[in-house]
């Protein structure tokens, strides 16, 4: 079978025997104990549930460790790139193996077991996977927070998931600035305590250590042997809780679990990426992602491939950085966010062409929509139009990629992520849920539950199926827009919800507000996305000062700086627009279609404002807008 035949089998054999081709499936892992069932999920508030392989038991770290040291101990499995080019080194299976177990002797030995949370806030190096990995070999559930988040952020995920110990680094290094991870964490534990603390030695700079509470990896490490028994965990015990950002309130812990998740992004990175033995894979996204746990630690490492660990920036020492050590590291396989290669189209092709780029064969992109320019340049430019572009769409909530092209079969068209993978039923709805057919544009839904499936809002068991499926009963609601086109391809517009993406990086309007109003002298914010050359998405916020409060460019800043301080520099406002009053109806919620419309600097759009209560807010508004 050709690869387009194999990829047709896999779609006519998930819909016509599901089970079977699960079981097939499922076979991709290890397993303690090979599940007798695959799909057992119901969408329907009666039944609801998500339940994959529920009486299988398997290990993830044994998946993507202990079973490759017999044929391939030896193999590279992660390269370790550090913020200076060739600052790195390589470790293989065995190593990586050996320094997994180590950390898994270390949380036990710290008084962490099965079930108990594991805070993550660590730079992008090789002892942040071996601790989630660690985690995975004796069940406990890691919770990784990105080292880019503020204390208060942190502080906000370890308590809620309840997190018995802290995994962090004295300090972060990015474009040659110093990151205080451990003097963050410490802020963040006056407010949320944990436990322990394992404090990885990153930059040997001066660190605060509390006595009882902090121990240093590298003591632990070498009081504790390189061999631990694995934990036989359930198909369905948790793994993970990523935080993530929505429409209302703040940001939920998405739990994945243990089978379905590890299945998936296994097939996926398979089908997607192909990665062969002489193959580099490279994934430039944090580890405090989604995307680096499937495509940096889990997805690779399941395959016995060989991946990336990046601890850097793609514009130091200078632009040409990602190609420079891509040529040098020998990667063959690249996968970025849109706005990274916005950011460098920006910059012209010089950059790109100074280094030899020929060992590449495979480009992915995730996490926003793609422009046709900047799919284009990637493929032209960076990739000589030689090598594909694999666009995948997908969300913290779906584990892995959903659509996307699978290479060598899937013909693409630049901005569309294309078509699903098999086991993915997409559908179009209106506003009022009515299915739509053909070439047309609506929400995007999915139909039935795949194996990557996030299976609960950690610590709130209702919100689950309050957030994604009471809108189209029935149905997941991905909280996308999309149009399919005649050939049946699918393009993602952008959110239709009140989530911002900025620079591929999720952050809910409520988030922001709230950060917002807790400055003193803000007596309400409204804040929307605005468009954005490279981020994407910008963040546009309305804010009414308390009476007398004078406006000024300086607490312009200070608002800024307060944000970034309350959530972390990603949710930092681009543009601000004070605001005597903000548009309301009569019930007094807010008219966000009018502000996002004054955003996007279409203000001759904001459509009928008969239902304010005042309608010349609106003018105010528009008279005042900024640009971004
Ligand atoms: C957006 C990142 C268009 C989308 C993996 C989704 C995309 C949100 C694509 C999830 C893509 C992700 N094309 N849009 N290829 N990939 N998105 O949870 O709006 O950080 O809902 O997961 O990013 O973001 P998240």
């Amino acid at each position: 079978m050709d690869a387009k035949q194999e990829l047709a089998a896999r779609h006519e054999a998930v819909q016509r025997d599901p089970e079977g081709y699960w079981l097939q499936e499922a076979r991709r892992l290890d397993w303690d104990s090979f599940p007798t069932k695959a799909d057992r999920s119901s969408f329907d508030q009666a039944d609801f549930g998500i339940r994959w392989f529920e009486d299988g038991e398997l290990n993830v770290s044994v998946n993507c460790l202990d079973r490759h040291l017999d044929t391939s101990g030896d193999r590279t499995a992660i390269v370790f790139e550090g913020d200076e080019p060739g600052e790195g080194y390589s470790l293989s299976y065995r190593q990586v193996y050996e320094e997994t177990c180590r950390f898994a002797n270390a949380l036990k030995q710290c008084g962490v077991g099965k079930g108990d949370r594991v805070a993550i806030y660590m730079p992008m190096i090789p002892e942040a996977a071996f601790a989630m990995m660690a985690c995975a070999r004796i069940g406990a559930i890691h919770s990784v927070v990105f080292g880019g988040f503020s204390p208060d952020s942190l502080a906000d995920r370890i308590q809620d998931c309840g997190a018995k110990l802290l995994v962090t680094a004295d300090e972060g290094v990015r474009g040659g600035k110093r990151i205080p991870l451990k003097a963050n964490a410490d802020k963040a534990l006056a407010k949320a305590p944990c436990e322990a603390v394992i404090m990885v030695r990153r930059t040997g700079g001066e660190v605060n250590f509390v006595e009882g509470r902090d121990r240093w990896w590298h003591d632990l490490r070498a009081s504790v042997p390189a061999e631990c028994l694995p934990e036989r965990m359930n198909a369905e015990d948790p793994l993970f809780i990523l935080y993530t950002s929505g429409s209302t309130g703040k940001p939920k812990g998405v739990m994945h679990t243990t089978g379905g998740y590890l299945l998936w992004v296994a097939a996926t990175f398979d089908m997607l990426f192909g990665a062969k033995e002489d193959d580099v894979f490279w994934c430039t996204a944090d580890v405090g992602w989604v995307t680096g746990h499937s495509y940096v630690v889990y997805g690779p490492l399941a395959n016995g491939a060989t991946t990336v660990m990046f601890d850097g920036v793609p514009s130091y020492p200078d632009f040409g950085r990602f190609w420079e050590t891509s040529n040098r590291l020998g990667v063959t396989i690249f996968y970025t966010a849109p706005t990274a290669i916005r950011a460098l189209m920006r910059e012209g092709k010089d950059w790109v062409q100074r280094h030899d780029r020929s060992q590449l064969r495979l480009l992915g992109t995730v996490g926003e929509p793609i422009n046709p320019e900047a799919w284009n340049w990637y493929h032209d430019v960076v990739g000589e139009g030689r090598c594909e572009i694999v666009d995948t769409w997908w969300q913290t909530e779906t584990g892995g990629a959903l659509i996307a092209p699978v290479p060598g079969v899937t013909k693409t068209k630049p901005g569309s992520a294309t078509k699903p993978l098999p086991g993915v039923f997409p559908a179009l709805v209106d506003n009022e849920g009515a299915l739509l057919e053909g070439s047309t544009e609506g929400n995007l839904v999915l139909t039935q539950s795949w194996p990557g499936q996030m299976r609960g809002v950690w610590g709130d068991p209702n919100r689950f199926f309050q957030t994604y499926f009471t809108t189209y009963p029935g149905r997941y609601f991905t909280g996308d827009g999309c149009r399919r086109d005649e050939d049946d391809y699918y393009w993602i517009t952008g959110r239709v919800d009140d989530v911002i993406n900025v620079s591929g990086h999720r952050m809910g309007t409520a988030e922001v507000e709230s950060a917002l109003v807790a400055h003193p002298k803000v007596a309400e914010a409204a804040v929307v996305g605005m468009p954005h050359d490279v981020k994407g998405q910008g963040i546009y916020a309305f804010v009414t000062l308390n009476a007398g409060e004078p406006e000024s460019e300086d607490l312009r800043q200070e608002l800024r700086q307060f944000v970034r301080t309350e959530i972390g520099p990603i949710a930092s406002p681009d543009a601000i627009q004070f605001a005597s009053a903000l548009p309301k109806t009569r019930s007094g919620k807010i008219m966000r279609r009018i502000l996002r419309k004054i955003a996007e600097g279409e203000s001759d759009k904001v459509g009928d404002t008969s239902t304010l209560a005042e309608p010349a807010v609106v003018e105010a508004l528009i008279a005042g807008a900024v640009a971004g």
